[in-house]
């Protein structure tokens, strides 16, 4: 559980491809093993996963430009992959934790991940990806520092919270599975958990008793920073403190025109910062909520966060009603224009999007148009599927990116339809023949129901626009060509569509998912296959030594010994990074020794 931080480099220049790549960025290492634990964070006891026996996992704070490892031992009993949300990745889809880079780390394997935090300074979060995982938590957030000579357009809070908001199940993660995979809803969730723990006991009808909750201890006068991420599985949230103001300043990485909220609509997958002033003279402690969104408040009432903000001076519990949501369940215009006042700081430095350093994407030709549409759940050969343009995307059994670079053949096919296909939904790993420099739009045009938010690994991408109804041309007129927000994870509400740009400079295959893991795990996603002409290792890194083969290259898997974390031996046949591994781990323990 050893956290190393800032070890440097040059003591570990052992060859000269890693001097190129990593130049002389610090290295932060993480040692983790995930595995069950019990909880019972509604009351009822079940088996969650926790990293290092902490549900939710722990943070990782690292500064811009750091190199990150992070060993993870899977000892769960199916397999895991941990994927980074948000995080870039530049030039290396092989640390993206989704099944489209990488073949899944087997149970009691270890994995070791190692990626650069190039240009991103923000909030983000990490998740376990596979088999519907997410639901039992795995996650954690993720805090990228800027290093001291990158100004931050505010002063520095006097402190930092991580808040992670989710509905959850009191079902386990694989019933739901086994319920989506028979073809079931999964129904109401049964709360929202607030950093892993229920509810406070504001209502003692609707609380049972004894249930742990979240409490921030905070000092009057002072300013916090808060992230909050919505790591849940397909409940939008409403977010927002009882009696004080949310200033708004960063989002997934861009930040924000600093504007207060009293409360913000926050999608699955998404990710806020906000400053927030101690202000209020303490009668009581607060109520900091995470309400369920565009949902029937009478019968939804029990799925609610609750935790409490608590003053060195508070002179008594919160207590009396939660503050009031937005009331406005049949009228989501209030909620879409609250999305379109998230602009980016164009005078900011600092957390940079794509294209790197520019700010004009508003007069960047565009060389590529999706429309991408998804519908309700549909039936394919018997089975309750979601699809994206008519396609309910099938993960093959070899990884994308490996089939490409053993060449493959077969395993994907590069025909994503451009616009919606109108026949009969199929299923197929059919995937986005990205153009290497061309500029992107995409149109998500949502036809189902419920609020869906997507995300795209490796990339920011511009918000330039939302709307109701079904995107035209001319909807183009309405684009915001000026400070459209630069971020990762974009919601597209009910009968309304959302288009963003996208620079493609980042090479590699790359998922474009909703982030509601129900219509994940159905089918609603893809991928964009960035492939530079002309390969060299300056636009990708090379495959890394410690790959993982599965499907049709599973041959090329050499054993593993299967170790428990606590006894595992450091093994010196892996080739360069193993070696290197080794040998920092063997200079640390001589300096911890000696020093
Ligand atoms: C989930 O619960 C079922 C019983 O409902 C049990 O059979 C299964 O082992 C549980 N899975 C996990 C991961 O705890
Ligand atoms: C993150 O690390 C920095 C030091 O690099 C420290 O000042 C800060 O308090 C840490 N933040 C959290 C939330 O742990
Ligand atoms: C597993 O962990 C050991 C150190 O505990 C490391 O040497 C090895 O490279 C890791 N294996 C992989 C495939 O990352
Ligand atoms: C934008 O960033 C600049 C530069 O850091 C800062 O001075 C300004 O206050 C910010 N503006 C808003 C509206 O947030
Ligand atoms: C608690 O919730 C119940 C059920 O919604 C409601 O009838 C009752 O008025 C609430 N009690 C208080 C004190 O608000
Ligand atoms: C936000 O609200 C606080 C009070 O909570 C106020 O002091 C501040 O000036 C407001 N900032 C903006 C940008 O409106
Ligand atoms: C301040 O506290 C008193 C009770 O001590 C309360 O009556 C009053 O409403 C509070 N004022 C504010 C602005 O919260
Ligand atoms: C919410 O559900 C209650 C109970 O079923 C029902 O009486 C009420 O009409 C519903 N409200 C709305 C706004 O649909
Ligand atoms: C965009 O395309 C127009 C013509 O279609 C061309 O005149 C212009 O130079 C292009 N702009 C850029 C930045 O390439
Ligand atoms: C993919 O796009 C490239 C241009 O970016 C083109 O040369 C290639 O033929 C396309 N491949 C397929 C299978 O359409
Ligand atoms: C879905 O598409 C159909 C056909 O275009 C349209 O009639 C319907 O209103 C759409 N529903 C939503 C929620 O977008
Ligand atoms: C990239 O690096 C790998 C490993 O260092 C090497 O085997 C390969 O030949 C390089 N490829 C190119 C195109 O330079």
């Amino acid at each position: 559980m050893a956290l190393f931080r800032f070890f440097p480099l040059f003591l570990l220049c052992i060859s000269s491809f890693l001097c190129f790549c990593f130049a002389d960025d610090p290295f932060v290492f993480y040692d983790w093993e995930v595995s069950y634990i019990t909880a019972a964070p509604l009351g009822v006891k079940q088996q969650v996963i926790a990293i290092n026996s902490k549900f939710p996992g722990p943070i990782v704070n690292v500064t811009t430009n750091n190199n990150v490892v992070v060993n993870v031992l899977n000892s769960l009993d199916e397999d895991l992959l941990i994927t980074w949300d948000g995080i870039q990745h530049r030039r290396n889809s092989w640390q993206d934790g989704v099944l489209g880079t990488n073949c899944p780390i087997p149970v009691d394997y270890n994995w070791t991940y190692q990626f650069q935090v190039k240009d991103q300074i923000g909030s983000f979060f990490y998740f376990p990806s596979l088999h519907f995982q997410r639901a039992a938590g795995g996650y954690g957030g993720i805090i990228i520092n800027n290093r001291p000579i990158i100004p931050v357009p505010f002063g520095t809070p006097d402190g930092d919270f991580t808040i992670l908001i989710g509905d959850w199940y009191t079902q386990n993660h694989t019933d739901l599975r086994k319920a989506l995979d028979a073809s079931k809803d999964l129904g109401m969730p049964d709360g929202v958990l607030i950093n892993g723990k229920g509810p406070y006991r504001y209502n003692t009808t609707l609380v049972p008793d004894g249930i742990d909750f979240e409490t921030f201890n905070v000092q009057p006068g002072k300013t916090y920073r808060i992230r909050v991420h919505n790591v849940g599985i397909s409940t939008t949230l409403n977010f927002r403190i009882q009696n004080h103001n949310l200033l708004l300043v960063e989002t997934e990485g861009s930040y924000t025109v600093q504007q207060n909220y009293t409360s913000l609509d926050i999608a699955v997958g998404q990710s806020y910062s906000f400053l927030v002033t101690m202000d209020q003279n303490a009668s009581t402690d607060y109520y900091v909520v995470a309400s369920a969104r565009f949902v029937n408040e009478s019968l939804w009432k029990r799925v609610t966060g609750v935790a409490i903000l608590h003053y060195s001076n508070s002179k008594g519990k919160a207590s009396g009603p939660l503050p009031d949501p937005p009331n406005d369940f049949y009228d989501k215009t209030f909620s879409m224009n609250q999305a379109r006042s998230i602009r980016w700081n164009v005078s900011a430095s600092g957390a940079r999007p794509n294209p790197q350093g520019s700010f004009r994407y508003g007069s960047i030709n565009v060389t590529d148009i999706y429309v991408l549409k998804n519908k309700p759940p549909v039936t394919i050969d018997g089975k309750r599927r979601t699809t994206l343009s008519g396609i309910s995307y099938v993960n093959p059994s070899t990884p994308i990116r490996l089939a490409d670079q053993y060449n493959v053949k077969g395993v994907y096919k590069l025909d994503f339809p451009n616009e919606p296909l109108t026949g009969a939904p199929r299923m197929s790993t059919s995937v986005i023949n990205g153009t290497y420099r061309g500029f992107m739009e995409i149109i998500l045009q949502n036809n189902h129901t419920t609020v869906q938010s997507y995300h795209m690994d490796g990339y920011a991408f511009f918000v330039v626009g939302m709307d109701f109804g079904e995107w035209t041309e001319n909807s183009r007129g309405t684009y915001n060509k000026w400070d459209g927000i630069a971020r990762s994870t974009i919601q597209v509400y009910p009968g309304a569509w959302t288009a963003i740009l996208v620079s493609l400079d980042n090479v590699g295959v790359w998922n474009l998912r909703t982030e509601n893991l129900d219509s994940w795990h159905l089918g609603q996603e893809t991928y964009v296959r960035i492939v530079n002409p002309e390969a060299n290792n300056k636009t990708e890194l090379p495959i890394p030594d410690n790959a993982l083969y599965c499907g049709e290259l599973q041959s090329l898997q050499k054993p593993q010994q299967r170790h428990h974390k606590k006894n595992a031996a450091s093994s010196i046949t892996g080739g360069r990074w193993n070696l290197l591994y080794t040998l920092q781990m063997t200079l640390l323990s001589a300096f911890l020794i000696f020093h």
